[in-house]
């Protein structure tokens, strides 16, 4: 089996990769990273320095593989050093938009198309992006994080999309949008504090949540919206 997590040294991106080590162990593992190092001494992963919002490296990578069972795309963007997400529209600034539009859509679609004639290789092969329940338009209930909210839920419009034209050209592939729930990792962490007690988790619990929940899911779940507890969510 072979596996590509792209921002794997992030803090989901890196419970993925140790979950995979863990539960398949005979699979070839692929890591992206970006601005970050990894620790290159574990041999059982090959890395690569990609920036997955540039398409050209997005081609390279994808010529490296002739097949793949299954891509995670755990790259996203919810504050940077110089703005965290809106309150009110009286905070919203064009370049952050952008950001978060570069950050949580556009690398699906420049995978989805560069990766595709590789997917379609296996028997069943998975193409997963983590969105988050925020990105829902019915479930909106707080307002708030405009950019954040929008972008998530343009990439859950891209994922259905891709969905349908793959049941007609690549049916073998499995599309899902996942939401990992609130984990502990640096893009959560301004937003921690109010949590109910209890539903902070771990990026290794949210990995092995995803990674329980994988086998259930075949491709008549293509285009599913789904969280880490199984839970079909609305778009
Ligand atoms: N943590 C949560 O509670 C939570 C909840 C709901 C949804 N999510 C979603 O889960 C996903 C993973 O988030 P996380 O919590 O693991 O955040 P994180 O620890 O901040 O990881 C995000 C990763 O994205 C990478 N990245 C950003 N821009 C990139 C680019 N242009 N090219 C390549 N890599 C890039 C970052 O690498 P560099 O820093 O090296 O650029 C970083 O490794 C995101 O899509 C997020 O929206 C998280």
């Amino acid at each position: 089996m072979i596996i590509l997590i792209i921002g794997g040294i992030g803090g989901i991106g890196s419970g993925m990769i140790e979950e995979v080590q863990s539960r398949y162990l005979s699979a070839k593992i692929h890591a992206t990273y970006h601005k970050q190092q990894p620790n290159k001494q574990d041999e059982e992963i090959s890395w690569h320095e990609v920036n997955i919002c540039d398409e050209s490296q997005v081609a390279v990578l994808s010529q490296k593989f002739e097949k793949l069972d299954m891509l995670i795309n755990c790259v996203g963007l919810l504050h940077h050093n110089e703005q965290l997400p809106e309150k009110s529209i009286t905070q919203f600034n064009p370049e952050f938009f952008q950001a978060n539009i570069n950050i949580n859509l556009l690398p699906t679609l420049l995978l989805a198309k560069h990766f595709q004639n590789k997917l379609r290789q296996s028997g069943l092969s998975y193409f997963v992006t983590v969105s988050a329940k925020v990105g829902s338009i019915s479930d909106n209930r707080l307002g708030g994080w405009m950019s954040y909210r929008c972008s998530k839920a343009a990439l859950n419009m891209a994922l259905k999309t891709l969905s349908i034209e793959w049941q007609r050209t690549a049916s073998n592939i499995c599309v899902l949008s996942f939401h990992p729930g609130t984990t502990d990792t640096l893009l959560s962490k301004p937003f921690q504090a109010r949590l109910p007690q209890g539903q902070l988790q771990t990026p290794a619990q949210t990995a092995r949540y995803f990674f329980d929940l994988l086998p259930t899911l075949s491709t008549e779940d293509s285009g599913s919206f789904i969280d880490y507890a199984g839970n079909r969510l609305p778009w």
